[in-house]
């Protein structure tokens, strides 16, 4: 693959690859790429996605280019295919894209442009974040070993999530046993999702939880908080002890998980998908900058 646009269009042995080389790197592989220069192009807000591509670029000695939309020429009606396509004339050959679009990245891998490219998915509408997938997939192996047959419980706003939907691929694929928690309104038709709609029975022998923010910029209509928090919050009443806990983040404090929780040990795991990331997206840059593939 010449670009990542979702993790269905990877083999289990590409996913395989790529969690080696990002624990090489996590236990001191080095590379240095200073002649490859990558743009950062955020059309939706980020923290970790972001920075953490910016760090993984910056280890791996690239050049990192963070594209500013609102000064850029596209506020004065350029095509981003034609932004991308001048970017590649001046130099730029690997593009980092978050957007609101669906399948912007399956559309642009189909045009022609000036010098060669390759495109990752920063997170794509509601329909795919195949780092996040894989950074939670290197995290829980680390911590269980495998997720084969591993009961993984996705809790919150199924409906409006793009990590839901590349988690559900991914870990369908390497075997885990994926049971989702929300209300009506948070639920969707994903291809092999069951749904428990009560919290307590869905958390019965779960091996991960792993909480979703509550989407409210997606949201069509208004829900009720205390309702959601009342039913679906993750408490030191309702966590499995041995259960790991996850969430992408952001966090909504007291929201999907109690404060308490977030900070006890068994929050710390939020953080390790977090540093995580960085050796993720150091695994995928260094496959398309040394072989021009993932
Ligand atoms: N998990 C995640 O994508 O976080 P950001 O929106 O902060 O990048």
């Amino acid at each position: 693959m010449k670009h990542l646009d979702k993790i269905e269009n990877l083999t289990k042995e590409e996913i395989q690859n790529i969690i080696e080389a990002a624990k090489s790197f996590k236990t001191g592989k080095y590379a240095n790429y200073p002649t490859r220069h990558a743009a950062l192009m955020f059309f939706e807000n980020s923290t970790r996605t972001r920075f953490s591509f910016e760090c993984a670029l910056k280890r791996l000695g690239a050049n990192v280019y963070v594209f500013d939309t609102a000064k850029s020429s596209i506020t004065k009606g350029e095509e981003l295919f034609d932004t991308i396509n001048n970017m590649s004339a001046i130099g730029i050959n690997t593009f980092i894209i978050r957007t609101r679009e669906e399948n912007l990245i399956e559309k642009l891998k189909e045009k022609n442009f000036y010098k060669p490219v390759h495109f990752i998915n920063a997170g794509e509408g509601k329909s795919s974040h195949p780092t996040q997938a894989l950074l939670d997939y290197f995290t829980i192996i680390e911590h269980l070993g495998s997720v084969k047959n591993k009961k993984v419980v996705i809790v919150g706003d199924i409906k409006h999530s793009r990590v839901a939907r590349s988690n559900v691929a991914l870990l369908k694929k390497e075997g885990a046993d994926v049971v989702c928690s929300a209300p009506e309104y948070f639920q969707d038709n994903i291809e092999g999702v069951y749904y428990e709609k009560n919290l307590n029975n869905a958390l019965l022998g779960a091996d991960v939880v792993m909480c979703l923010r509550i989407q409210t910029e997606r949201l069509e209509k208004e829900i009720s908080k205390d309702d959601y928090i009342k039913n679906y919050r993750i408490s030191k009443e309702n966590l499995p002890e041995n259960a790991l806990l996850m969430h992408p983040g952001p966090v909504n404090r007291d929201v999907e998980i109690t404060s308490d929780v977030i900070d006890s040990s068994q929050g710390k795991t939020i953080l390790n998908q977090a540093e995580n990331g960085v050796y993720i997206r150091m695994a995928i840059l260094d496959k398309i900058f040394k072989e021009g593939r993932i």
